[in-house]
């Protein structure tokens, strides 16, 4: 059995992470979460690890340089032992120097059905584009924006009407079923010794 530590990164309301603490409590994923970090020091995520008991530490990025960044937020990581590293609304590009010492290991949600739509208010660009169909990915992360390996991915119908807001909370239901099944995916597969992009890369 590999340890299932989940280090949980996040910038704002955190409610992808309270999904996936949710998802442990009911015994749907097993796993426990050793950390969150937030580089927004009154970020809501924050106070709600606080309030669950959890380790919950600020770091604070305004004025870091990115490279000094990372490099810090791996020391803060470290004593935890993470096995995966997830973003949970994580604003911020990791360095290769980060995602190095995770090979493979780390995971983010995007409110929108990859490749399409990468980047900042994808649901509003799904808007614009006209599509019919959006949604979200679970993803690994690697240099890019929004490029790394699909895991999982879930449809949500684009209604005629739909606002920003009402297409966001439509999404956002389905992200909070499909990231703790994207990380139970992952942590078997390492638990299996395979690669974590599965088997067809
Ligand atoms: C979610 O829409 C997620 O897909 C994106 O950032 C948002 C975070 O929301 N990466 P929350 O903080 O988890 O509520």
């Amino acid at each position: 059995m590999i340890p299932r530590n989940l280090a949980i990164l996040l910038s704002g309301r955190g409610s992808n992470f309270v999904a996936i603490h949710e998802a442990i409590r009911r015994g749907d994923l097993e796993a426990r979460i050793c950390c969150v970090v937030s580089n927004v020091p009154d970020a809501a995520g924050l106070a709600k690890a606080r309030e669950f008991g959890l380790n919950a530490v600020s770091l604070p990025s305004k004025g870091v340089e990115r490279i000094e960044y990372d490099r810090l937020l791996l020391e803060t990581l470290r004593p935890y032992s993470p096995s995966l590293v997830c973003l949970a609304g994580f604003m911020r590009i990791l360095s290769p120097l980060f995602l190095e010492e995770y090979p493979g290991r780390v995971l983010n949600i995007h409110p929108a059905l990859l490749p399409s739509f990468p980047g900042l208010h994808a649901q509003r660009q799904a808007l614009q584009y006209g599509v019919k169909i959006s949604g979200c990915t679970v993803h690994l992360v690697d240099e890019g924006v929004d490029t790394g390996p699909i895991l999982l991915q879930r449809a949500v119908q684009v209604l005629d009407g739909d606002t920003e807001e009402s297409l966001s909370a439509r999404i956002l239901k389905e992200e909070h079923d499909l990231y703790w099944r994207a990380i139970a995916l992952v942590l078997d597969r390492l638990e299996k010794g395979e690669d974590t992009r599965g088997p067809r890369r």
